[in-house]
Order: structure tokens, then sequence, then C-alpha cells
């Protein structure tokens, strides 16, 4: 699936100030055989969500740096770290409008990009 994507995007907590070990399980598996890692010239976006209030950014910034060494084309920009994800969601639906806005907008990009 990862290898027919035209992007990936990747949805993550942080554990511990960093990436969850189930993340970088993903990451290692689909890097390998030495060669054929699917990650090299991917396009993969990552975003990152918590209930304190830095929004996962040590994970989310873990995940790209060991992306980047991969080759993947790792979106730059837009970026969300979304803090308070607890009260920022109800129910799995986005309970304001200003978290509405820079979603919908990193949505529109990624999917842009995914597009090129
Ligand atoms: C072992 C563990 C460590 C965590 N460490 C952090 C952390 O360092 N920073 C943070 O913002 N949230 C941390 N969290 C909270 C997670 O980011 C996540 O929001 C929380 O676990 C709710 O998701 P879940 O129901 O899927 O576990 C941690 C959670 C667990 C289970």
């Amino acid at each position: 699936q990862l290898k027919a994507a035209d992007a990936v995007l990747i949805v993550s907590p942080e554990h511990n100030r960093a990436m969850p070990a189930a993340v970088k399980n993903i990451i290692d598996i689909a890097s390998r055989p030495y060669g054929q890692s699917v990650w090299q010239g991917k396009k993969v976006a990552a975003i990152t969500a918590s209930p304190g209030s830095y929004g996962g950014i040590n994970s989310g910034l873990q995940i790209r740096q060991s992306l980047q060494s991969l080759g993947a084309n790792v979106l730059i920009a837009p970026e969300v770290f979304l803090s308070r994800a607890n009260a920022a969601l109800d129910n799995g639906k986005v309970a304001d409008e200003r978290t509405a806005g820079f979603l919908n907008k990193f949505a529109t990009a990624f999917y842009a990009w995914a597009a090129e």
C-alpha cells in the first residue's frame, strides 16, 4: 500500500517526548530490504496531536528527521502540531472553527502537493 501511494500522511501522538514505537516500526520495516525502501522519493507529511501544550512536536520533528534520512520528499510546510487535542476534537469531530481553519488549510495544501 505504501509503495502504491502517491503520498503518505502520518498522523501520530507522542510517547515520552519521542515518536511512538509503532510509528518507528513502520518507518523501519518499509525501509528494508536495503535498496528497496518505499521511502526513497516518496511524498510524506506528518501531523502530530497531543492533549498537552506542545502538540507532540518532538514526535513530529523526529518523524521528519528519520524520513529525510531515508530520502523521502517530506512536506516542509504547512506544519500541524495539534495541541490540546482533547478539546480541539470532540468525538472525532473538529470542535472549533480556528482548528477547522488550519486543518483545512493543511488538507488543501497536502492534496494539491500529492497531485503534483
Ligand atoms: C507511554 C505514553 C507516553 C506519552 N508521552 C507523551 C509525551 O511525551 N508528550 C505528549 O504530548 N503526550 C504524551 N502522551 C500522550 C499521547 O500523545 C496521546 O495523546 C495519548 O496517549 C492519547 O492517545 P491514546 O488514547 O491513543 O493513548 C503519552 C502517552 C503514552 C501512552
